[in-house]
């Protein structure tokens, strides 16, 4: 981290110094598009207190590492090497950095506000909104007679929704018409997007009362699961129909869909630094296949989806499964942009409306037992395949589940104490080796081996 944020923090944590706080509410005039900075939200009386409650700033100052410090790492020498190999003066001045590792780019047009300071990196209004035009207004006592869409109107996003939190974490997370972490990206250095709404939302460090929220929502990892999965696949779709559009408008027939949507390992055999692999074509599974790591599990929420909060997946899975088609067939040049956006646009639709049934639907313990017993038994290789991507995915959809049970039921799930050992093993096996950051050593026999003695556990 430049020495200059480090002070910039270590004042704002101590002195509260006029950098820090506004005096008084921002002098400024309201406007829309004024990105206020991390430094107006973090006066004494305001969010920077001491203790959780009014002393949010401070939490996410102290504790929100990665995001406090998305900035710092446009100056790292990995971030160095990719403006190089992009040709791009800088990483810390390029919008397309910036889009995601700041709250600059927050806001189309954006203004910054008085007290701005980029280096804050993803802050408060990355998350909660553009804060020009509510600032003063949220903390007037009419505030809270308004309605959530009159304080969207004003630029106020509404994070206690999982389906608005997701929508937000996925738009860096995932990606979305602003911008994406392309092929070229990754194949000049930066980290390929591997985002799962459940795992990400349990390492994020809250400044909010969490446990609070667990109790109002026991169901919220089950939630946060499905809920992730379906706005992930829906912000790929978005990505799609952004493409399929520009294609027409460009007077191309055909969307060239970008190789980092595809599954890594069909072409990089060994995806290891630094003598990174060849990459070749050869794939036993066939063609390298497209939405490999949100596709799935996605389509597996969908179909879960009646049984486990009573509302029917049946029309995002059959859309998403169409665009996924389409899409494969457009690595090879034959799949037309007109088709694939009203591909793209119907699944992007259907996952949404499917999405938001799940915001205040229950379940109960037997569901997810059911759920779990489901994710641990199949043996079939079209929901899972045997890549990395999709064992992952099914791990990840295995934790979520046993996690939820256990906070629903009050004890661990049914024989789940003898799992806690082949879990870990099976988290081993998944996890990059250290110093690499690719899973080089993935070997899908072992992972094989691991789920049948799940299998066998839960058999007991
Ligand atoms: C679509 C959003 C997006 C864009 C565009 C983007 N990044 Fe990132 N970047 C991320 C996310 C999200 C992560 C964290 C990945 C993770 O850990 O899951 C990340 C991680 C990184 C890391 C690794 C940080 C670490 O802790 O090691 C570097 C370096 C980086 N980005 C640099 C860049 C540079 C340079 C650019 C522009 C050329 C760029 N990024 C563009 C979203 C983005
Ligand atoms: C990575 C996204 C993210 C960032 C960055 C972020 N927040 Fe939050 N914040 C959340 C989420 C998610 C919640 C939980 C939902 C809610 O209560 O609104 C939350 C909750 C809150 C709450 C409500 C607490 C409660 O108990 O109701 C306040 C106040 C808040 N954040 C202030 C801030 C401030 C101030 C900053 C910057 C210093 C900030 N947040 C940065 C995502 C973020
Ligand atoms: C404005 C873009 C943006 C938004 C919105 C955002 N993030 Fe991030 N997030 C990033 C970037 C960039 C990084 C990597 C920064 C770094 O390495 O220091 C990151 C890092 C993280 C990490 C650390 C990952 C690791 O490998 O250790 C977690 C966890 C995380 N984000 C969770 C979330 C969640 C959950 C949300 C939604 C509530 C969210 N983020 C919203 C941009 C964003
Ligand atoms: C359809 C095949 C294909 C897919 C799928 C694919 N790549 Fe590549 N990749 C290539 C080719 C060909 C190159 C060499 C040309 C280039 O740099 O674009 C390459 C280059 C790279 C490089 C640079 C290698 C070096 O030695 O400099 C990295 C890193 C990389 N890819 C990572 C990935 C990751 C991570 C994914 C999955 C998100 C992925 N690739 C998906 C074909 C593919």
């Amino acid at each position: 981290m430049p020495s200059s944020v480090r002070s910039l923090i270590a004042t704002c944590l101590t002195t509260w110094s006029a950098i820090c706080l506004p005096v008084r509410l921002p002098a400024e005039e309201p406007a829309p598009h004024r990105v206020i900075g991390v430094a107006g939200c973090t006066a004494a009386s305001c969010h920077g207190g001491k203790s959780l409650v009014g002393g949010e700033a401070a939490a996410w100052l102290t504790r929100d590492v990665a995001h406090r410090r998305a900035f710092d790492v446009l100056f790292n020498e990995s971030s160095v090497r990719m403006a190089m190999q992009l040709g791009l003066k800088a990483a810390h001045t390029e919008a397309r950095c910036l889009a995601c590792h700041s709250t600059q780019e927050a806001h189309p047009g954006g203004v910054k506000g008085e007290r701005f300071a980029v280096e804050f990196g993803v802050g408060c209004e990355s998350c909660h909104g553009v804060a020009g035009a509510w600032v003063a207004r949220h903390t007037e006592r009419t505030w809270r007679s308004l309605s959530m869409s009159q304080k969207a109107d004003l630029g106020f996003h509404d994070l206690r929704p999982v389906n608005a939190r997701a929508e937000k974490c996925a738009e860096c997370h995932v990606g979305s018409p602003r911008a994406t972490v392309d092929h070229d990206l990754i194949a000049a250095g930066h980290p390929r997007l591997a985002f799962e709404l459940s795992a990400y939302h349990a390492l994020l460090p809250k400044h909010w009362d969490a446990a609070a929220e667990l109790q109002r929502d026991p169901a919220q990892e089950l939630r946060l699961w499905a809920i992730g999965n379906a706005v992930s696949a829906k912000a790929l779709s978005d990505v799609a129909v952004a493409r399929a559009e520009a294609a027409t408008k460009s007077g191309t027939k055909h969307v060239t869909p970008d190789l980092a949507e595809f599954d890594c390992h069909a072409c990089h055999h060994d995806l290891t630094e630094p003598t990174r692999g060849r990459p070749t074509l050869r794939d036993s599974l066939g063609s390298p296949r497209w939405g490999s790591w949100s596709v799935p599990p996605a389509r597996v929420a969908a179909r879960e989806s009646h049984q486990l909060f009573g509302q029917d997946g049946a029309a995002a899975e059959s859309s998403l499964g169409h665009l996924a088609k389409l899409m494969q067939q457009s690595r090879l040049g034959i799949a037309p942009a007109d088709q694939l956006s009203l591909a793209a646009r119907q699944a992007s639709a259907d996952l949404a409306n499917w999405s938001r049934s799940l915001e205040y639907s229950t379940t109960e313990p037997e569901r997810m037992n059911q759920l779990l017993h489901r994710l641990i038994a199949t043996e079939s290789e079209s929901e899972w395949l045997p890549t990395w991507d999709g064992q992952v995915q099914r791990y990840l959809g295995i934790v979520a589940t046993s996690r939820a049970l256990r906070v629903t039921s009050g004890h661990e799930p049914f024989s789940f104490a003898t799992n806690a050992d082949v879990l870990a093993k099976l988290r081993r096996q998944l996890a990059y080796p250290v110093g690499y950051a690719t899973p080089s050593s993935f070997d899908p026999s072992a992972v094989n081996h691991a789920i049948q003695e799940l299998r066998q556990n839960l058999a007991r």
